[in-house]
């Protein structure tokens, strides 16, 4: 078995825990606490240039998680400076940077509907269907905003599962989005951490996203692949063209900010990112965190995006 289980979880920032709780717990059903942390968060000096960066990290799994949506949601908030970092300017879709979360879901018409009309949620794509790949594998999506306008896909894959007997639900989560420099660059980059079956490749402009550009600014061209690992959640790499400015933003920053990628052994898999040459951004770190111990460190990857690796023993 590979080293590398996929993502083992989205990082979204948050400005206030209550809201959060409200929206990922209540109205998405993230209901399993794995822990729920505040404290210093170690590690990260590189990345928050700072020695003091302070926290509190809540890890939310999925009451109805299946392997189309095994990924967790792991809430942050940063305590420290001015508290959470805004949602960096001029995010479209696919700048350098975390894009989105996206669950997937059986009915994303009907949960969509449900939590649109009657909870509150705002809209940024009505529900539509697709085909993508040269399988033609069918899908349904539909994106909403999370309380601080962070982007929320809804996916069901019909065409990879599509005989599951349930009624709708959300289940965990499917992919995040993050944007990119060079496709090739980062799709071989993650191929070696077990990104290897791609689901999809999308060179034309995906029209529907055209109203989250901002005003004046010329629509860029598209090109997103979707990988899916063994095991875990997948990874959707948008390249735009032309590039536009570098909206990783801080770490910590409300909406979707970071991910981290699951391992069995964290020990096994710094050895195995040094045999492929990739530099890390700390040494192991250990948090306490009641039950159990959250085992992470960040690295290096062709964008220096926020990504880690996490031990999955919480
Ligand atoms: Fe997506």
């Amino acid at each position: 078995m590979s080293t590398f289980q996929g993502v083992d979880h989205a990082g979204i920032g948050v400005a206030d825990m209550d809201v959060a709780f409200d929206y990922w717990m209540h109205k998405l059903g993230f209901t399993e606490v794995f822990f729920d942390y505040t404290g210093p968060v170690p590690g990260l000096e590189e990345i928050t240039k700072t020695k003091s960066t302070k926290a509190r990290i809540v890890m939310l799994g999925h009451k109805n998680t299946t392997r189309l949506g095994p990924g967790k949601v792991k809430l942050v908030q940063r305590l420290d400076g001015d508290g959470a970092p805004p949602y960096p300017a001029g995010i479209g879709y696919g700048e350098v940077g975390l894009a989105e979360v996206c669950l997937h879901t059986l009915h994303t018409e009907k949960i969509f509907r449900e939590l649109v009309d009657n909870h509150g949620v705002k809209s940024l794509m009505e529900p539509l269907s697709a085909a993508v790949g040269e399988q033609q594998i069918e899908l349904d999506i539909a994106y909403f905003a999370d309380p601080w306008m962070g982007k929320v896909e809804l996916i069901d894959w019909k065409g990879l599962w599509t005989s599951r007997p349930a009624k709708p639900r959300i289940e965990g989560v499917n992919h995040v989005a993050f944007g990119v420099h060079d496709m090739k660059v980062t799709t071989d980059f993650y191929q070696q951490l077990g990104f290897t079956d791609r689901i999809f490749e999308s060179t034309e402009f995906f029209g529907p996203m055209a109203p989250w550009y901002q005003v004046g600014r010329a629509l860029p061209g598209h090109h997103m692949t979707l990988w899916l690992s063994g095991k875990g959640a997948g990874i959707e790499p948008v390249r735009l063209t032309p590039l536009w400015e570098d909206c990783r933003g801080e770490w910590g920053h409300v909406g979707p900010m970071d991910f981290g990628i699951g391992v069995q052994n964290i020990k096994k898999a710094v050895e195995e990112l040094k045999r492929l040459g990739i530099e890390m951004h700390s040494d192991i770190q250990v948090l306490d965190v009641g039950n159990s111990e959250f085992k992470y460190f960040y690295f290096k990857d062709p964008d220096d995006q926020y990504v880690s690796i996490v031990e999955t023993s919480y």
